[in-house]
C-alpha cells in the first residue's frame, strides 16, 4: 500500500495506493460525513457500488447513478444532481463521492464545489487515467455546448482512494488511454521514470499489478508535487497539458466520439515531441525513444488527416491562448518541459502536414 501526500495547506489530503481499498473505506476515511451522496455510473455502479455500500454500512448513503459518457458530464446532470441532494435533505455537513471515471469525478467534484456553497468531496477513481490524472489536483467542471470543460472550479478532494483491482473491469482501450497520461509525466518531469517506463512497458500493458502500482504511485506524486507548486495554474501546472491542445483539436474535430482522450493525448504528444526535435528542444534519439514507448503501449502515434486551417481554428480554442497567441508545451528533451509561443508558421504547418 502507498500514501501520497498533496501539500496544500490546510486543503492537504492523502491519495491511498492499493489493491482491496474498496473494503478498506471505513479505516482509510475517518472523517467522512454520516451522510453520503455517492455519484457513479451505470457502468461503475454495477461493479463496485455494493463494495462501497457495504464498506460504509453505517453510513446513509444514497446514490445518483448517471448515463455512460462524456455527453452526460453536463449542465443537465450538475442540476439533476443538485435537485436529488435537495429533494433528499442533504445538508452542508454532506459528503459527496465520486466513484467513476473522469466524467463523473470532474461532475461531482463541480456539483460539491457549489452545493451550499461547498461540501466535503471525496475520489475514488476507477480508470486509469483518472487514477493518474483526473482525480487529483481539483480540476471540476462540466461542458458547455460550445465546449470542454467551460463550467468549472478549482476544488480539492478530502482524499483520493484508489483501488487497483478497480481496474480488473476497464476495457483495454480506456486502460490504455491512462497509460498515455502515464507517459506525460516521465516527458515533462522525471526522466528515470521514462526510463523505467521503456523497461516496463509490456509489464504495463499486461496490467501486472506491481508495475501498475508503480506508474500509478509515481504518476500521483509528480501531480501532487506540481500542483503543490502551482495550483492554480499560473505556471509549471501547464506542463500537465503536453499533448492537450493538439490533443483536443483531434477529439473536437472527430466530435468527441471516435477518439479517446488518453488516445488524442498521445498522437498530440507525439506532434509536440516533434515540433521540439525541429526546433532542436530534443534530440532526434530522444524523440524516436518517445514515439517507440507510444507504439510499444498500442497507442496512436498519427493524428487524423486535418488542413491547418482546421488544426488552427480548433487550437485557437485552447485556454492557453493568450493574446490570440497559442501557447504550446514543448518538451525539453525528456524530464523537462515549457511553454512557449515561439513557434514559426512553418514548423508548425511541417510538423502537422508530417504527423498527419
Ligand atoms: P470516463 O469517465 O468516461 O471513463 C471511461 C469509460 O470507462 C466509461 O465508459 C466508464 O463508464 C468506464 N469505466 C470507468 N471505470 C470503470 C471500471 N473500473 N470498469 C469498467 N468500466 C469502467 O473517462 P476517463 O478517461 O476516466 O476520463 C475522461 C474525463 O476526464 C474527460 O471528461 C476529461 O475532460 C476529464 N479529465 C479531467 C482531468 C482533471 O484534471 N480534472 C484530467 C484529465 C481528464
Ligand atoms: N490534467 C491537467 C491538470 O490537472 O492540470
Amino acid at each position: 500500500m502507498a500514501n501520497v501526500h498533496v501539500e496544500l495547506g490546510e486543503r492537504s489530503y492523502h491519495i491511498h495506493i492499493a489493491a482491496n481499498h474498496l473494503q478498506q473505506l471505513k479505516r482509510l476515511l475517518p472523517n467522512l460525513s454520516k451522510d453520503v451522496f455517492v455519484v457513479s455510473n451505470t457502468t461503475v455502479a454495477k461493479h463496485y457500488f455494493a463494495d462501497v455500500s457495504a464498506a460504509l454500512a453505517d453510513h446513509r448513503l444514497v446514490l445518483f447513478e448517471m448515463d455512460d459518457g462524456e455527453q452526460y458530464k453536463s449542465l443537465a446532470s450538475f442540476e439533476a444532481i443538485t435537485n436529488k441532494l435537495i429533494a433528499e435533505g442533504f445538508s452542508r455537513d454532506c459528503a459527496i463521492v465520486a466513484l467513476g471515471g473522469g466524467v463523473v469525478g470532474d461532475l461531482a467534484g463541480f456539483v460539491a464545489a457549489t452545493y451550499h456553497r461547498g461540501v466535503d468531496f471525496y475520489q475514488i477513481p476507477t480508470t486509469l487515467l483518472s487514477q493518474v490524472d483526473s482525480s487529483v489536483g481539483g480540476k471540476t467542471a462540466i461542458n458547455h455546448p460550445q465546449g470542454k470543460n467551460l463550467i468549472g472550479a478549482f476544488y480539492q478532494p478530502k482524499a483520493v482512494v484508489i483501488d487497483l483491482n478497480c481496474l480488473t473491469t476497464l476495457d483495454d482501450r480506456d486502460f490504455r488511454s491512462g497509460l498515455a497520461e502515464i507517459v506525460k509525466y516521465g516527458i515533462i518531469y522525471d526522466s528515470d521514470f521514462f526510463h523505467w517506463l521503456e523497461h516496463n512497458a509490456i509489464a504495463l500493458a499486461q496490467r501486472e499489478t506491481q508495475a501498475l502500482q508503480h506508474a500509478i504511485q509515481r504518476s500521483c506524486e509528480i501531480k501532487a508535487d506540481i500542483v503543490a507548486k502551482d495550483e492554480r495554474e499560473s505556471g509549471i501546472r501547464a506542463w500537465l497539458n503536453l499533448g492537450h491542445t493538439f490533443g483536443h483539436a483531434i477529439e473536437a474535430a472527430t466530435e468527441y466520439g471516435e477518439w479517446t482522450h488518453g488516445e488524442a493525448v498521445a498522437a498530440g504528444t507525439i506532434i509536440a515531441s516533434k515540433l521540439s526535435e525541429k526546433t532542436q528542444r530534443m534530440s532526434s534519439s530522444d524523440f524516436r525513444r518517445v514515439l517507440n514507448l507510444m507504439s510499444q503501449l498500442q497507442l496512436p502515434t498519427q493524428a487524423p488527416n486535418m488542413t491547418l486551417a482546421d488544426w488552427l481554428s480548433y487550437m485557437m480554442r485552447d485556454k492557453k491562448v493568450k493574446d490570440h497567441r497559442i501557447n504550446f508545451v514543448l518538451p525539453l528533451g525528456i524530464g523537462q518541459a515549457e511553454v512557449t509561443h515561439n513557434i514559426t508558421d512553418e514548423d508548425l504547418a511541417a510538423v502537422l502536414t508530417e504527423c498527419c
